[in-house]
């Protein structure tokens, strides 16, 4: 039995998830659920300075290198004390974690012009938790000519794809990711992509409006009204259109897409029924990607999972096939996409792929990550 650690801290850029993972020796591991286990999750708010200095960083501005470089040492910071606090959960001592797979912050996403760019100062993070650090695990994919994006599905493939079921597992985080599973008895590729946006919209609307971080359960969408054509509209942007492999980010979904597209469309909506139709929408766009797939059962992970009006849209969109999350499976829905970077972790010590081609479009299967190690090996 081996540990690894994973850290995650996605789009919505709200927290640095992490997630404490015991593997089977390689030669037990089974599909299926078996051959892991998330013995402990932590998480911790990204501090609001930060957050903001991050967002910035997201669009071109003065002195970007030095303030990307100041920016990634504080999340280093952060990212160690979610290992510090999983290590005094699951009682582990730092020496028996095997590695930390550390997916550091997306401030640009750009696999077209061959890079994407994960802030994150992994030799600060090895030298605080005295733990090797894989990471940058997107840009081997990327520089294979893939999407370096996303990387969950080859996690969900692994762990709940099933003999005698079509599954889409759907992530719903700042953007929304679908990893389409084929009933493991065929030989059929695994797909997998962003379907658009998720909670990045939602959050900055809610923001803007209520000054909430986001608007908790749905609760304040729940109130408004489906703006049909304003959905419409939203829905013929080109990305959804576009056939997988894509991926996509704050690069193209963000508070200026939202402004540019409200001021194109005639009379005021209320902001309640802008929310209502951002929800719509996410769920329109991953409802499609299941039905297209014939999806039998939907498995859905991601803060996402928590929003209780999301998921009734969702469980409309994808009908008849029924939508839980993924704790059903045995994994907390919070707890996924930190697994999947365990398990990324994982493959790199292990020498073994990381990838899916059949989700990034890469010309092949790669070994993923770059390491920091803390101390000369014995
Ligand atoms: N109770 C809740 N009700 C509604 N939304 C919630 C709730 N709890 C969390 N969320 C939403 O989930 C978001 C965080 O989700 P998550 O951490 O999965 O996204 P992420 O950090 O973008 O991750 P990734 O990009 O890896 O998928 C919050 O910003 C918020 O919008
Ligand atoms: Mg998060």
């Amino acid at each position: 039995m081996r540990r690894f650690i994973g850290l995650m801290s996605g789009t919505s850029v709200d927290a640095v998830d992490g997630a404490l993972v015991e593997f089977e020796p390689r030669s037990d591991f089974h599909s299926h659920g078996a051959g892991l286990r998330t013995t402990a999750f932590a998480s911790r708010p990204i501090r609001p300075a930060l957050r903001d200095e991050l967002e910035a960083l997201q669009s071109p501005g003065a002195d970007e290198l030095a303030r990307a470089a100041l920016a990634a040492n504080a999340l280093s910071d952060t990212y160690a004390e979610v290992v510090a606090d999983l290590l005094a959960a699951s009682g582990c001592p730092a020496t028996s974690i095997a590695a930390i797979g550390a997916h550091g912050q997306t401030v640009r996403h750009r696999p077209e012009l061959g890079y994407t760019i994960q802030l994150l100062n992994p030799a600060r993070l090895a030298e605080a938790t005295g733990i090797t650090v894989v990471c940058d695990l997107r840009a081997a994919d990327v520089a294979a000519g893939g999407q370096g994006a996303p990387l969950a599905p080859a996690f969900h493939a692994q762990v709940f794809r099933h003999d005698g079921e079509r599954r889409a597992v759907v992530n719903l985080g700042g953007i929304a990711n679908v990893s389409l599973l084929p009933p493991g008895a065929l030989a059929d590729p695994v797909i997998g992509f962003d379907t658009g946006p998720a909670n990045t919209l939602l959050d900055a609307w809610c923001r803007r409006h209520t000054g909430a971080d986001f608007d908790r359960d749905g609760d304040w969408a729940r109130g408004g009204q489906v703006d049909a054509a304003l959905l419409a509209a939203w829905l013929a942007e080109p990305y959804f259109g576009l056939a997988p492999p894509k991926s996509t980010g704050r690069d193209l979904f963000n508070a200026d897409w939202l402004d540019r597209t409200l001021a194109r469309h005639p009379g005021a909506t209320p902001p309640r029924d802008v929310q209502a139709t951002l929800i719509e929408l996410s769920a329109a766009t991953v409802g499609r990607a299941c039905r297209d797939f014939g999806a039998e059962r939907v498995f859905v992970c991601g803060g996402g999972a928590r929003n209780a009006f999301m998921m009734e849209r969702l469980a409309a969109h994808c009908a008849p096939a029924p939508v839980a999350s993924t704790q059903g499976l045995g994994i907390d829905p919070q707890a996924v996409e930190a697994a999947a970077f365990a398990w990324l972790a994982a493959r790199r010590i292990d020498g073994l792929a990381g990838n899916l081609a059949s989700v990034t479009g890469a010309r092949g299967a790669r070994v993923l990550g770059l390491l920091a190690e803390p101390r000369p090996r014995d």
